[in-house]
């Protein structure tokens, strides 16, 4: 139903001037209630100076900085950001030797009750790779525990980088947690990619949603980078809570930006500035614009040739087979073909022209797994070997982490261009074994943990599948 306002919205941007189809649906303050809780923040004062919701990201340098992010209640007297950090192998003797100082934001939730933090960032460079670092964060009234990452092993492509990828995982019944900080305390992973939906709201309860994410997710994204893009869920207050709370490289508050992981660049783009258009349409284009650009980059000649996988992942799926009223499930994704009637701004002539090998998406709670397809077409590598020189990119929907809204059923004809599909909670895994060999599975939480798909992505060539 929401989709259906905002395909009105769509219409309406033809029609009036940008900056005027903005009936934001943010504003009206709600009468207050009082609670225990308002009596007590107005009695009693607390101050929090203590770091939590602690969590990384890659920075500008895929594989030299890491960015450390942070949230207190209160600005430290001191108005510090600092991060301590040193080699694992001598941290217990030495101490953490070295420091890197950074900055705070002040972020005011949109909610009734204008809930603010600050957001303490700081970029620690020139690591060395293949490095573990312990480090804390904090100021002089109050540092984190001890955290550790460890650095990528090269600015090369020759080494194999492994992920998890998932979306749509919120605070209530994110299912898949437990396992992924199994995972994750057992080293299996370089990096998770969060493909939009966080919480089930960032912005609900007066953000408190949002923190309590943030604190479980901790257990994770202190120790790894925590790539996100944005779902629908994250819309409120134009993406506020979203914006504020992550630290994407790129310089677009986390909206798209691109990363080098061994022989995988990787795209993370908003599907979202297709929907809300009540927000502006000068993302959608300023975003298309510079993914055009972008992947120019990627496909010079001897990048491709360094590099030559390209994954771009963001919220919403361009094709879908679930039985409900989302946009995939009918032919005219926003995203795959434009704007209604001009076709402007579509995303899959871009990844068909510059040769995109990988598309995942979440949105859709379950897991799916198409044959290569473009403009609803199967263009399979061959028919014994399907994903063996494809001739178009393979789409993923990976939406099954855990959420309160429950499962999204299949319950219809599954289109011939869908391989395979699981409503298990669960997410993927990807090991980029090479230059010519990617490596996908399923975990199913449900099935406590057992791989209930996998398949390889084989190349012998990449590029434009125009040429082929
Ligand atoms: C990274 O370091 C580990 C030992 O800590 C070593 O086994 C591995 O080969 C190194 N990887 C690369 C790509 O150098
Ligand atoms: C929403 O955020 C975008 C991106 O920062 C900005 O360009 C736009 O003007 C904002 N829209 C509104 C209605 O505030
Ligand atoms: C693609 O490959 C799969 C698996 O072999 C097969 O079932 C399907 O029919 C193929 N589709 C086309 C159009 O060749
Ligand atoms: C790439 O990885 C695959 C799977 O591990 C392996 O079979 C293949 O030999 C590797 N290719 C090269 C060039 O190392």
């Amino acid at each position: 139903m929401a989709i259906k306002m905002q395909l009105v919205l769509l219409a309406l941007s033809f029609i009036l001037p940008s900056g005027l189809a903005s009936p934001s649906s943010n504003g009206s303050p709600e009468e207050p209630i009082m609670t225990l809780d308002d009596d007590l923040e107005s009695s009693v004062h607390i101050v929090h100076y203590q770091p939590e919701q602690v969590h990384l990201a890659f920075g500008e340098r895929t594989d030299s900085e890491i960015v450390v992010t942070w949230s207190t209640r209160s600005l430290p007297p001191d108005m510090s950001s600092v991060v301590e950090y040193g080699p694992t192998e001598t941290a217990a003797s030495d101490g953490l030797r070295q420091r890197a100082t950074g900055g705070a934001t002040k972020f005011v939730d949109g909610g009734r009750k204008h809930k603010s933090q600050f957001i303490h960032r700081v970029t620690l460079r020139q690591l060395e790779p293949n490095t573990s670092y312990t480090y804390h964060c904090g100021s002089a009234a109050g540092w984190s525990a001890r955290y550790q990452f460890r650095t990528v092993p090269s600015s090369e492509s020759d080494w194999s980088p492994s992920l998890a990828i998932y979306g749509d995982m919120g605070n209530e019944n994110a299912q898949s947690l437990a396992r992924l900080q199994q995972d994750t305390q057992q080293g299996m992973y370089d990096a998770i990619l969060h493909v939009g939906d966080f919480a089930y709201d960032m912005n609900s309860n007066d953000a408190r949603v949002g923190d309590e994410f943030m604190r479980q997710v901790e257990t994770i994204a202190a120790y790894l980078p925590y790539m996100v893009v944005p779902g629908n869920h994250e819309e409120k207050f134009n993406f506020s809570n979203y914006r504020a709370r992550f630290s994407m490289p790129g310089g677009t508050d986390n909206l798209f930006y691109s990363f080098d992981l061994g022989p995988v660049h990787f795209i993370g783009i908003s599907t979202e500035v297709y929907y809300f258009l009540n927000y502006g349409l000068k993302t959608l284009v300023f975003q298309y614009e510079w993914l055009e650009r972008d992947l120019q980059a990627a496909n010079e000649p001897a990048q491709r040739a360094k590099r030559p996988w390209i994954v771009v992942y963001g919220h919403r799926p361009m094709y879908c087979s679930n039985e409900n009223d989302n946009d995939c499930t009918h032919s005219e994704t926003l995203t795959r073909v434009g704007w209604p009637f001009v076709h402007m701004f579509g995303l899959e002539p871009l990844f068909y022209k510059y040769g995109v090998d990988v598309a995942i998406w979440a949105h859709e709670h379950s897991y799916e797994r198409l044959w290569p397809i473009y403009d609803y077409q199967v263009r399979n590598g061959s028919l014994g070997s399907p994903y063996e020189n494809p001739r178009a990119p393979v789409h993923l929907v990976t939406g099954s982490a855990g959420c309160k809204e429950g499962r999204e059923p299949f319950k219809g004809k599954i289109p011939v261009w869908s391989a395979f599909h699981s409503q298990d909670y669960g997410y993927t895994r990807l090991k980029a074994h090479n230059r010519t060999h990617l490596y996908f599975e399923q975990v199913s939480d449900d099935q406590n943990g057992a791989i209930i798909d996998s398949f390889w992505l084989i190349k012998n060539q990449h590029g434009s599948y125009e040429d082929l």
